[in-house]
C-alpha cells in the first residue's frame, strides 16, 4: 500500500521504518528540513536502539522516503498516518490540537475520495468526528477518518511496533477497516490480535491505558510512602502483590516516578477533556496520581535536607537525565525535576547521562555536566540515581567511594546493589525500602 506518515517524531519516524520493512511504500512527511536531511542520510534524529540500522535497512528497499511538504505523489498515497505530536496546551491541561489540524489542512488538496485518513497521536475523545467535519469543509466528498492508537514504549520502539500486544482500529466505516487491515496483514498473520473498536473507544483507549499505567506506578510509591514512615519496604510489597496474576507484576517499580512526553501529559489532558464533558468526577483521581508523582521528587531534596542540612553550595552528582533508560528523552524528565528542586534549593548539581547529555545543554545551557559517572561524584557530598540506567547499576562503588567527598547515595530507582555500596562504606538511602531489614539486592 502506499501510506504518508504524517509527522516524524519518536511515534511517526518508528512508524514509517516499520511500516516499510513490512512491504508497504512509505512517505514520511515533517516541515523540519533537518530531521528530514537526517533520515533521509539514514540518520534517526534522536537517541532509539536498533532504529538507525532498520531506518537503513529501510531506505535500501526503496520503499521509504522522507519530505518536508506533499507533493504532486500523495495524490496516489492510500492511508495517511498523523502522526504529530499533541503537547499540553499553554493555557490549560488540555492538549494542543493545532498539528493535527495543520495536518488536515496541508494532506487535504491531496486526498483521493477512497484514501483513508488514520490518527495515530494520543487525543481527547472525539477528535476525530472534529477532524472529519475539518477535512470535509476542504474536499467535495465525504471523507473517511478513523483512530488507531499506537502504544509504543521508547526504548522499545521499533519491537513495539512490529510485534505489539495488540494492535487497536477504531473505524466508523467498512472501508477504513479495510484498509487498515490490508496495512496490518503482515502483523495479523503473526497473530497479533487486531482490535476493531468505533473511532471514539479507539480514542479513550489510549489514554484508558496510559492513566491506568501511571495510576499503577502511583500506586506503588504511595505504598512507598506509607513504608518508610513505618520501616517497612514497598519493594518487596510489590513483589509479593505482583505474584497475584490479577495485579501482575509490570509496572510496579517505585522511585522517583513517572515522566516523558506521554504519561503525564496524558493524565492531565484527560481531566482537562473529563470536565469538558461535565465529567470531572470520573477521572478525579488522576489528580491523585499526579500528586504522589510529584510528592516523590520532592521527597529526594527532603531526604538530602534530613541528611546534609542546608543544600546551598553542597555538590550534588544527578545520575541521570533521561526519563527512563535507553531513550535521550528528557521531556517531564524525574531526575531533571529533582535537579531543578535541588538548584532551587541552592545545590551545585552536576549531571551525568548516557544518551541525553545533548539535550540538557540544550534545554538548559548553565547546567554543569559531566562526561562519566567519575567525573560527575568527584568531590560529591552527595549522589543522586535519578533514571534507571543499567550503567549505574553496574557502576563501582569502590571506586566511586573514593571520589566522593562525602559517601551518601540517595537511590531514586532502586536499582543499586546495595550490599556492594553499603560494603564501600556508602550510607544508601532507597526511596520506599527499608535495607536494615530487608537487605535484599535489586538489579535492572
Ligand atoms: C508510555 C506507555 O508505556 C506506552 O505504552 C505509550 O505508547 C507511550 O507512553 C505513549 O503514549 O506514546 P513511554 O512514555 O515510552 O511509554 O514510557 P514508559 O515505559 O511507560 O515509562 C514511563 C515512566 O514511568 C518512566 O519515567 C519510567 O521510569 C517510569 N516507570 C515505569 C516507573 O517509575 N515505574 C515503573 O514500574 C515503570
Amino acid at each position: 500500500m502506499n501510506i504518508a506518515v504524517i509527522g516524524l517524531g519518536y511515534l511517526g519516524a518508528t512508524t514509517a521504518v516499520a511500516l516499510s520493512l513490512v512491504g508497504h511504500d512509505v512517505i514520511g512527511i515533517d516541515p523540519d528540513q533537518a530531521k528530514v536531511d537526517a533520515l533521509r542520510a539514514g540518520r534517526v534524529p534522536f537517541f532509539e536502539p536498533g532504529l538507525d540500522e532498520a531506518l537503513v535497512e529501510a531506505q535500501t528497499t526503496g520503499r521509504l522516503r522522507f519530505q518536508t511538504e506533499h507533493i504532486h505523489t500523495s495524490v496516489d498515497v492510500d492511508v495517511f498516518l498523523l502522526c504529530v505530536g499533541t503537547p499540553q496546551s499553554r493555557t490549560g491541561l488540555g492538549a494542543d490540537l493545532r498539528y493535527l489540524e495543520s495536518s488536515i489542512d496541508n494532506l487535504a488538496p491531496f486526498l483521493r475520495a477512497n484514501a483513508i485518513v488514520v490518527g495515530k497521536s494520543t487525543v481527547p475523545v472525539g477528535t476525530a468526528e472534529k477532524l472529519k467535519s475539518r477535512l470535509a469543509a476542504h474536499v467535495s466528498f465525504e471523507p473517511y477518518m478513523s483512530w488507531n492508537p499506537e502504544f509504543l514504549r521508547e526504548g522499545t520502539a521499533l519491537k513495539d511496533t512490529l510485534t505489539p500486544d495488540r494492535i487497536v482500529i477504531g473505524v466508523d466505516d467498512p472501508h477504513s477497516e479495510a484498509l487498515l487491515r490490508q496495512m496490518y496483514e503482515p502483523m495479523a498473520a503473526v497473530n497479533i490480535p487486531i482490535v476493531k473498536v468505533d473511532s471514539k473507544t479507539a480514542e479513550l483507549v489510549k489514554v484508558a491505558a496510559n492513566s491506568f499505567l501511571a495510576t499503577k506506578i502511583s500506586f506503588i510509591n504511595a505504598m512507598a510512602e506509607i513504608s518508610e514512615q513505618v520501616g517497612a519496604d514497598a519493594v518487596l510489597l510489590a513483589e509479593a502483590i505482583g505474584y497475584d496474576e490479577r495485579i501482575g507484576n509490570k509496572f510496579l517499580k517505585t522511585g522517583i516516578g513517572f515522566g516523558g512526553g506521554c504519561l503525564p501529559k496524558d493524565i492531565r489532558a484527560f481531566q482537562a477533556c473529563a470536565a469538558d464533558l461535565g465529567l470531572e468526577q470520573s477521572v478525579s483521581f488522576l489528580a491523585q496520581v499526579e500528586d504522589i508523582n510529584l510528592r516523590r521528587r520532592r521527597r529526594v531534596v527532603d531526604i538530602a535536607r534530613e541528611e546534609l542540612g542546608d543544600l546551598t553550595n553542597r555538590r550534588v552528582a544527578m545520575l541521570g537525565a533521561a526519563f527512563k533508560p535507553e531513550t535521550d528523552d528528557i521531556r517531564d524528565s524525574p531526575a531533571m525535576a529533582v535537579a531543578e528542586l535541588l538548584w532551587a534549593a541552592g545545590a551545585h548539581v552536576v549531571i551525568h547521562d548516557p544518551k541525553a547529555v545533548e539535550n540538557v545543554r540544550r534545554m538548559y545551557p548553565n547546567v554543569g555536566v559531566a562526561e562519566s559517572v567519575a567525573e560527575a561524584v568527584a568531590g560529591a557530598d552527595l549522589v543522586v540515581v535519578g533514571t534507571e540506567w543499567r550503567e549505574y547499576a553496574l557502576a563501582d562503588a569502590w571506586q566511586l567511594g573514593a571520589l566522593a567527598k562525602n559517601k551518601l547515595v540517595i537511590d531514586g530507582r532502586n536499582i543499586l546493589p546495595y550490599r556492594q555500596w553499603q560494603e564501600a562504606g556508602w550510607k544508601v538511602i532507597a526511596l520506599g525500602r527499608n535495607l536494615e531489614h530487608n537487605p535484599i539486592e535489586v538489579l535492572v
